[in-house]
């Protein structure tokens, strides 16, 4: 029987420190060190895109045994990350990332998965943003404000929208804390949710569209404190 989950993974700390920038064949090719002038944000981009592919090929590769190491990404600027494999062909799985600060989080899921992944730094969000972002009853869940933005954007990112569509325009249907539905457009999306803590400061959270009732997401944990699921 086909295995029925999604792979959720992170950078390993050797991932993060490691040396070197990869390859983007999208965007030009000119290393940071050549381009002084935009070096600082150049360097940045750089261990942002190490950490994804590292997270990346380590949720793919827990896909059952899938060419996670010879996964790379092309990056459409403003679009999502296009998984290639070395070994040819179109992946058979639905990927997705989200980048902060030199760490990133990545998910994998068979086709025709719709999951969209969002990282970022507890307490990025404060009460008072929340209504840029969100609508009254999206509010009255009384969830914390950087975990309903990171479940907007996964929510986002797992239905496929473009840049110019904002986040006013995606509500997010919230029961006890728990996401429940998405809804963009005149269409609603059943959807399921997990939000966890991957590193001490940092809130991830995912969110499947349609999600298949025999799904369960498996948290492919980094160290031993990187599981704490909530
Ligand atoms: C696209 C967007 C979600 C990126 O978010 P971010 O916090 O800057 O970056 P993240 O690291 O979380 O995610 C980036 C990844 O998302 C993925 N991504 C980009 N566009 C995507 C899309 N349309 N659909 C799905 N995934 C997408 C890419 O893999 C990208 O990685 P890359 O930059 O290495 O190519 C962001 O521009 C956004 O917020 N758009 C929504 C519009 C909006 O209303 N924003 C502000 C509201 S006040």
């Amino acid at each position: 029987m086909t295995p029925s989950y999604i792979s959720i993974a992170q950078a390993t700390a050797a991932e993060l420190q490691a040396p070197g920038c990869p390859a983007e064949p999208a965007r030009p090719a000119a290393g940071c060190a050549a381009r002084s002038g935009a070096r600082p944000a150049c360097e940045r981009r750089c261990v942002d895109r190490r950490a994804a592919l590292a997270a990346a090929r380590r949720a793919v590769s827990a896909l059952d045994g899938r060419d996670g190491p010879t996964l790379e990404l092309v990056h459409a600027p403003g679009g999502a990350a296009l998984p290639l494999l070395r070994s040819g062909g179109t992946p058979d799985f639905t990927l997705t990332l989200s980048h902060s600060r030199g760490r990133a989080v990545a998910a994998a899921a068979e086709k025709p998965a719709r999951i969209g992944i969002d990282l970022e730094r507890m307490g990025r969000i404060t009460a008072d943003h929340t209504r840029y972002f969100t609508d009254p009853e999206e509010r009255a869940a009384g969830i914390d404000p950087t975990m309903l933005w990171a479940l907007k954007e996964a929510a986002w990112k797992a239905v496929g929208l473009s840049s110019d569509t904002p986040f006013l325009a995606l509500v997010l249907e919230l029961r006890q804390g728990a996401l429940t539905a998405v809804r963009v457009n005149g269409t609603r999306f059943e959807a399921t949710s997990r939000v966890w803590s991957p590193w001490p400061g940092w809130t991830a959270a995912l969110v499947e569209l349609e999600p298949r009732a025999t799904r369960a997401m498996r948290l492919e944990a980094a160290s031993p404190r990187a599981g704490a699921a909530a």
